[in-house]
């Protein structure tokens, strides 16, 4: 790929034009873009569906594979360009560099193993692994086979990873022994043997080596990776999907307990992870990118393995953290590979900035050109810090705006050739159609007024639906304002039309770029059995946006005798246990009752509040049963 994708954005004038065709015409406007791609039969329609359902298809009628798309489609010209480079978590191991032609042969290899131990199209395929090659190999293999992954981060836990598998009833695991993540070791394999003591609907587990730590193999079940390979040829033509047929299901956390199974599509999916990544990233052919995230997430999935791979890009996967063995890892890896994109979080821009500007100005980082931002709402501190001190005020800062919902970056600068302005996502990409709701869910058109963010319009990456759950799906989404899709989210639009986001307006909160939902924090917590009722909400955090902050009544003192700080560690042993190290409570403080109304429901808003130390108002309390407990709870605030 010499040259730059066809519908590769290159001025402001060219955004506005484009913005304007994809309102217009948005038939034609994405029929234009997907013209770019290697479809086995073409479209019926474009676009079929409506909100109020929840069920739309784009596409419909055409026939593919995205890992065509994402290898094949390169070999003619680019075979022997470096697809993916990878970075060990120990600089002294040597990185390593895989050609496109190199990952065609071992996605194909691992395609035809999985389809040897009896996966077939439709099944789905859980992977939770380290950020190793194989990880980014065992997505796309998957998805040549047409079958739908569904990764699950690695930090979470054996409950967590039982709990995902068993609800899109997963029919292989692919894992790894163990991994490695700064100075720890983590016996991954140990956590699935955990996890499938509850699964029934796995039958064989798939382990590559990464620690060479001792696991036990259950024969029958438990196969290497290595060996299963070796049985089988690189020749794997790619399954032919529907564009509609599901990719893959990613869990996340809403305001209910229980994480939601995201369904993507394959050919909406391909056509927006490709359309907004090189125009976000304004990718040149030869350029070298590097997303921090892991592919655990939705932006490992669209900005490290599909965005850059459909545009021929070389995508750099890092396994380590940002600050081992020394803060200035980071800068070491960009000047090392001479990086041209950094796409990362405010929660690692912060906490790098926390440890002083001399690790960043110790490395050459003349090769950056756009710095990337995503996750949470980057404050102005963060924002400056990044533009000054990575980007040198040379780089294009992009502060991106998307959820795991909308599969694809929805607001943010498209390079340098946006205005951008400091803290504010900027401009909807083409084709995408926010808007901004007031209380009486009527679009606000003032500037400068903060409203509940929605889009009014389909776009081809949107969610398809929560697997097997459609009707939660339309709840969720499209049921809070008739017409709309609802984000969560509220912000406010300056008179220039660029949006600033604020933050959730459900009860989620944003930890290191990590949603969770407070239910299911509580129903963790809850599980512990000293625990009689708790209540948990955000507070802001200066490295993580946003901390956790849990409210717990306890049985002290009736049948236990264990100290305060012993029944707050055991709280924070649960939340480990049940959902991973990633959800661990920064504060537990212990109340003897929790502030209700009369019917009983917890007043949030007064406990967020005084988390918050922003007790001088409490709003309307006449609802409260008991104003003495939040008094006490006031008294007691960590
Ligand atoms: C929520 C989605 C999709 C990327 C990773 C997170 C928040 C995301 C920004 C941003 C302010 C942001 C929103 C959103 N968020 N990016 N640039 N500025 N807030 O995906 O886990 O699905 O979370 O993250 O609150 O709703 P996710």
């Amino acid at each position: 790929m010499k040259k730059s994708a066809k519908f590769r954005i290159n001025s402001l004038e060219d955004y506005h034009r484009s913005y304007e065709k994809s309102v217009e015409d948005f038939e034609g406007f994405w029929a234009d873009i997907a013209s770019h791609f290697t479809w086995k039969q073409k479209w019926d329609s474009v676009f079929k569906g409506d909100f109020a359902t929840g069920k739309t298809a784009w596409f419909q009628g055409a026939k593919l594979n995205i890992t065509e798309n994402c290898i094949d489609r390169h070999l003619a010209e680019n075979a022997d360009k470096t697809a993916i480079i990878w970075e060990s978590n120990d600089p002294d191991e040597s990185s390593k560099k895989i050609t496109f032609r190199e990952l065609h042969s071992k996605v194909c290899q691992m395609g035809n193993a999985l389809k040897k131990l009896g996966i077939q199209k439709g099944d789905r395929v859980c992977i939770y692994m380290p950020m190793i090659p194989e990880l980014t190999i065992a997505v796309l293999a998957t998805a040549r086979i047409g079958a739908i992954h569904s990764v699950v981060f690695a930090g979470f836990s054996a409950q967590s990873l039982a709990g995902r598998i068993n609800d899109s009833e997963c029919k292989m695991l692919i894992t790894a022994d163990g991994l490695f993540r700064g100075k720890k070791t983590i016996a991954l394999k140990e956590i699935c043997d955990r996890a499938l003591k509850n699964t029934p609907s796995i039958s064989t587990v798939l382990v590559a080596k990464r620690t060479g730590q001792k696991i036990d193999m259950i024969s029958g079940r438990d196969l290497w990776l290595e060996d299963e390979i070796q049985k089988v040829d690189d020749h794997c033509p790619p399954e032919i999907m529907d564009a509609e047929d599901p990719l893959f299901i990613l869990y996340t956390s809403g305001s209910t307990g229980k994480p939601k199974g995201i369904t993507h599509s394959c050919g909406g999916y391909m056509v927006y992870a490709t359309y907004s990544f090189v125009n976000v990233f304004q990718y040149d052919p030869q350029d070298i990118y590097w997303c921090t995230a892991d592919i655990g997430w939705i932006t490992g999935h669209s900005y490290i393995v599909y965005g850059p791979l459909l545009n021929g890009a070389t995508t750099l996967m890092f396994e380590g953290v940002p600050t081992h063995p020394a803060p200035n890892r980071f800068w070491e890896i960009c000047e090392k590979h001479r990086v041209n994109q950094l796409y990362t979080a405010p929660t690692a821009i912060r906490s790098l900035m926390a440890l002083g500007d001399e690790h960043v100005k110790r490395h050459t980082l003349s090769s950056l050109k756009t710095i990337g931002s995503v996750g949470e709402p980057i404050n102005q501190e963060a924002w400056d810090w990044y533009y000054t001190h990575v980007g040198k005020t040379r780089c294009a800062v992009v502060d991106t705006w998307w959820q795991t919902e909308t599969g694809g970056i929805m607001i943010s600068s498209l390079g340098k050739h946006s205005p951008y302005r400091p803290t504010y996502a900027g401009y909807p990409l083409p084709g995408i159609q926010p808007a901004l709701l007031n209380q009486e869910g009527e679009e606000i058109q003032t500037a400068d007024e903060e409203g509940y963010l929605v889009i009014k319009h389909p776009w081809p990456s949107m969610l398809r639906t929560i697997y097997g759950d459609h009707e939660k799906c339309q709840q969720v989404y499209y049921s809070n304002y008739k017409g709309y899709y609802f984000t969560g989210d509220s912000a406010k639009r300056d008179d220039t039309g660029k949006y600033r986001i604020i933050g959730r307006v459900d009860d989620v909160i944003n930890v290191s770029g990590h949603r969770f939902g407070t239910a299911e924090i509580e129903n963790a917590i809850n599980l512990n059995p000293m625990i009689v009722e708790s209540a948990v909400v955000g507070y802001p955090h200066d490295i993580k946006g946003q901390g956790i902050y849990v409210y717990a009544i306890c049985l002290k003192n009736n049948d236990t005798d264990m100290s305060d700080s012993e029944i707050k560690k055991s709280i924070v042993q649960t939340v480990a246990k049940e959902i991973g190290n990633i959800a661990k409570p920064d504060k537990i403080q212990l109340v003897i009752g929790l502030p209700k109304t009369r019917s009983g429901k917890i007043m949030r808003r007064i406990l967020r509040k005084i988390a918050c130390k922003d007790t001088s108002n409490l709003g309307d309390v006449s609802t409260l049963l008991d104003g003495s407990v939040v008094e006490d709870i006031m008294k007691g605030s960590l």
